[in-house]
């Protein structure tokens, strides 16, 4: 009688951030909230004998191979090895880890901590092992530093936490709870936009002109403070001027990019409370703050001005 593979799996959902990319950086604060309808998977199939090697198959992003055969750094790579190290595995499963997504990736949704978390869950599951928020978001931040440079961690608290926050680098996140009523159109410009690339571009026009730029993040920063109170209370007008400016501030900075401006210009037509670029931008998407009577005008216009896609997502309250 042939026995059935035993299964575990890990998941984590993407993320958007309201305010403050960039700045959160150098020190400010910045929102982000998790984005459940787009996530990453991970299933492992382990084999009978534990001494067979791990199989990744990963189809959404080309990648198949041995575990073994893989370089350390490659991201899927460095995930599971983390994760082991973390979680004091001494050697891989044997079997096939498959990783789905359906996220985009480099279009600042946090595709890449989300596979990452996905990745620590199954193979947690797999030697049937708790794995806390703060681990999960450790070792993700491992991963994305090897290969996203300089970031804040927000990405992998987010998503670990898997609950809206006010996040500043190296503080606890803070959960906050958005109002009900928010709703959100999130848009895809159709091109990709690496954050390593991004994030060290704003490095090179920081080290040029620090004051310059450290009064655009110190402004970003101040926007993502008194945002807080009309996320929470539903004050939607207020809200979207906010992201207008953020996103205004995020052009001085140079890492929007034409379509996204137009994107944004197109949701501001259709009725959009606001609108702005969201995560490092200089490709990827953009968000539209609406009221569930002009959501769908919304989508429209932004599939019509150019968008690749464009999606409803309602705000998650604090879980
Ligand atoms: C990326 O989602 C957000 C950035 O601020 C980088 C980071 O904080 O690590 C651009």
């Amino acid at each position: 009688m042939t026995s059935r593979p035993k299964l575990f799996t890990g998941s984590a959902p993407g993320k958007v951030i309201l305010f403050g990319e960039h700045a959160v950086v150098y020190g400010e604060p910045a929102i982000a909230v998790p984005l459940t309808s787009l996530r990453a998977t991970a299933t492992i199939t382990a084999a009978e004998n534990f001494s067979e090697s791990l199989m990744i198959d990963a189809p959404g992003i080309a990648v198949q191979g041995r575990l073994d055969q893989l370089a350390p750094d490659d991201p899927l790579a460095a995930a599971i090895l983390e994760t082991m190290r973390v979680l004091n595995i001494y050697a891989a499963p044997g079997g096939t880890m498959c990783i789905q997504s359906t996220l985009p990736a480099a279009a600042g949704l946090g595709s890449s901590a989300a596979i990452t978390i996905a990745i620590a869950r199954a193979l947690a599951d797999c030697i049937g092992a708790e794995l806390h928020a703060n681990s999960a978001a450790q070792i993700a931040s491992a991963v994305e530093h090897i290969h996203h440079g300089n970031s804040s961690g927000i990405d992998p608290t987010v998503i670990a936490h898997n609950s809206t926050l006010y996040f500043t680098k190296h503080k606890d996140p803070e959960l906050i709870s958005p109002h009900s009523s928010l709703k959100l159109v999130i848009a895809h410009s159709g091109t990709t936009g690496s954050t390593r690339a991004a994030v060290n571009a704003v490095r090179l026009l920081h080290n040029d002109n620090p004051a310059r730029y450290s009064h655009i993040f110190a402004e970003i920063g101040a926007l993502t403070a008194s945002a807080r109170q009309p996320l929470s209370t539903g004050q939607h007008a207020q809200l979207g001027q906010m992201l207008n400016a953020n996103h205004k501030l995020l052009q001085a900075i140079g890492v929007s990019t034409q379509l996204l401006d137009i994107l944004c210009a197109a949701a501001l037509q259709a009725g959009a409370y606001g609108a702005k670029l969201t995560g490092a931008g200089t490709g990827g998407c953009m968000i539209a703050l609406v009221d569930a009577s002009c959501a769908l005008n919304v989508q429209t216009a932004l599939v019509t001005a150019g968008a690749k896609f464009a999606s409803i997502t309602a705000l998650a309250p604090a879980s």
